[in-house]
């Protein structure tokens, strides 16, 4: 693609919003108010807004490779106290996609400078449910399934966040959802985790019982 077509499509882009509303970026600068933070991967094919359906303004968005919540990564934890302090987000989604080259690369081990650490994520991923993927024969069907299992994991490591258990003690919202896309479809496939459920389970381990914290 013709890099000055970006600008052309930019240019296009703006005639027909003003087109259909001629305040429509005055409003847009007003603010934001999005009820959803969306977690994604970076993977070109999977672009949130469009295969959502949703406008500028209607989501939050944080996409990195592999769609992973690290938890010593500045990044996303300034994104999620930002969306669930200040934006009050509703929902907090994290969406896999199948045929996700990070999955792939944490199932084949190889040195892969930077990718290392980053993946190192995804492997112990892979390591907690190796009983389970190693019984799947289906090397498809396993990749498959370790896009799901990461999904779930990365959905964990988000209650983990005391910015989120702060806000679930104060209002008993964010609610967590765990999403893959299937590039193969473009079938969105809600993976229904019951992630209250989910917390219960490790709540020995990892609530921070926040409230104390809390000045709101
Ligand atoms: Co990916």
């Amino acid at each position: 693609m013709d890099f000055n077509k970006i600008f052309k499509n930019n240019e296009a882009w703006v005639a027909e919003k003003l087109a259909l509303d001629a305040q429509y970026f005055e409003k847009l600068a007003q603010g934001q108010q999005p009820e959803f933070l969306y977690i994604g991967c970076s993977d070109s094919r999977v672009t949130a807004e469009d295969l959502m359906g949703v406008l500028p303004g209607e989501v939050f968005i944080h996409r990195n490779v592999a769609n992973l919540v690290v938890s010593t990564d500045n990044n996303i934890n300034a994104v999620v106290q930002y969306a669930v302090e200040h934006l009050k987000v509703k929902h907090i989604i994290v969406c896999g996609h199948y045929e996700c080259g990070g999955v792939k690369a944490a199932l084949n081990p190889s040195d892969m400078g930077q990718l290392n650490s980053w993946l190192q994520t995804l492997r112990d991923v892979y390591r907690f449910h190796k009983t389970e993927l190693d019984a799947i024969e289906d090397t498809q069907t396993r990749f498959d399934r370790l896009v799901e299992l990461n999904v779930r994991e990365q959905c964990i490591n988000i209650i983990k966040i005391d910015h989120v258990q702060r806000a679930w003690y104060n209002t008993g919202f964010p609610t967590i959802h765990g999403w893959v896309f299937d590039v193969r479809t473009g079938k969105l496939i809600d993976l229904k985790l019951d992630m209250k459920k989910i917390f219960q389970e490790v709540r020995s381990i990892y609530d921070l019982h926040p409230l104390i914290h809390s000045a709101k």
